[in-house]
């Protein structure tokens, strides 16, 4: 956004232009004018407008055209439309192609001004929400980079020493020395554990996982990521019923990050669920999209919790005993299901137990690949 926002009226008539040049005089803008949508154009790129006022109906170019070339060529400026057949059509035909407001004339000053101010506002919101999300990746990158040289590196070579030292020491450290060094040993371990951690929140990078995309078998997937629980389920005696649907189209996608996002919530289920619990798995296509429904009787999730529990580093009220909770695993999982266009959403009731459901979209079946193994 211009320190002084810039503004450019696209209108034929020359009193319109005039009038909205004098009534927008008072406050602090830069104006330009165009007599047609082929001259405003021709403006756009050297004047580079925050806020632009098209007139719908003008020889040439259609307002219409107009407003599509100029949220073609920046989707943030502001689009207001001005229009002498003030009808509801046009409102929502324009409001269809991203137009911002819509300004029936005659216009009063007032009202001129006031849709004005609003829509400069909206671009300021739109600009300053642009540089957070770019400034919030830049901030992963860099945590990235400083959490893996400047704290994994030489945390690394402190475990190699330290089990060097051990090993040298093995036989002249009295029992209490070794306990100490065991348990140096295991911390170090967990933080190393939790900056792997904390790197794969960070390094799951969208656009990468996009590029080795395969139809992919979602029985597989699922199969695979029971495989990867079942150890853990059968220590708590929890029976995991899941039953595999062959006829099921496959899924665009990356069959190891996808694993790694059913696995999640197959661990919660697994760690928020008491012993002798049931969890069940079932895979259904409908309407073009695959759901994959994984519920569990376990403790629930607190209304309070459930906005939250997709966020990074989030862990919600409830705590198992004795295990592992780093707040990331579904916040990892919803990146990969929405690198894959795909979308995820959860129903628990305290005390009662939680049902998560990813949708994914099904690939055709006469695009099916068929695996030669
Ligand atoms: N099936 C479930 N039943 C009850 N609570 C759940 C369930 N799944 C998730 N939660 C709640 O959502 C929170 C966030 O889950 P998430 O998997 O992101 O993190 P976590 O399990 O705490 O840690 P980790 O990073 O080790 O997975 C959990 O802390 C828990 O409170
Ligand atoms: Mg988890």
């Amino acid at each position: 956004m211009h320190e002084i926002p810039k503004i450019l009226i696209i209108d034929d008539e020359e009193i319109v232009r005039d009038s909205c040049i004098h009534i927008l005089a008072k406050s602090d803008y830069k104006i330009v004018t165009a007599r047609d949508g082929a001259e405003g154009l021709e403006i756009l790129e050297d004047f580079q407008p925050d806020l632009a006022l098209v007139d719908l109906k003008m020889p040439g170019l259609s307002g219409y055209e107009v407003l599509e070339k100029i949220h073609e060529y920046d989707p943030t400026i502001v689009t207001i439309v001005i229009t002498g057949f003030a009808t509801v059509d046009a409102a929502v035909e324009s409001m269809k192609k991203g137009t911002y407001d819509f300004l029936p004339k005659p216009f009063k000053p007032d009202e001129l001004r006031l849709i004005v101010q609003r829509g400069l506002e909206r671009r300021r919101m739109v600009i300053e929400t642009i540089t957070l999300r770019k400034e919030k990746e830049l901030l992963r990158e860099h945590f990235a980079a400083i959490v893996s040289h400047e704290l994994k590196s030489p945390l690394g070579a402190v475990q190699q020493n330290l089990f060097v030292l051990a090993d040298d020491l093995a036989d002249k450290l009295t029992d209490e020395q070794k306990t100490m060094v065991e348990r140096l040993q295991t911390r170090i371990k967990d933080m190393v554990t939790m900056i792997n951690t904390w790197l794969r929140v960070i390094s799951v990078d969208i656009s990468k996982i996009r590029e080795d995309f395969k139809p992919t078998s979602i029985d597989t997937i699922v199969t695979k990521a029971v495989g990867s629980v079942e150890s853990h389920a059968i220590r708590k005696d929890i029976a995991i019923k899941h039953k595999l649907n062959p006829s099921l189209p496959q899924v665009s996608g990356n069959e190891g990050t996808l694993v790694e996002a059913i696995t999640n919530i197959l661990n919660n289920a697994v760690k928020y669920t008491r012993v002798g619990g049931k969890i069940e798995i079932s895979t259904i296509k409908s309407n073009g999209s695959i759901s994959i429904n994984i519920t569990d009787n376990g403790v629930g999730i607190d209304e309070e919790d459930i906005p939250h529990i997709f966020n990074d580093f989030y862990s919600g009220k409830a705590r198992p005993e004795g295990e592992r909770s780093s707040g990331v695993g579904l916040a990892i999982t919803k990146r990969i299901i929405e690198a894959h266009d795909g979308t995820i959403s959860v129903e628990s009731t305290l005390g009662e137990g939680s049902a998560f459901s990813i949708q994914l979209p099904a690939l055709e079946m006469t695009n099916n690949f068929i695996d030669p193994d």
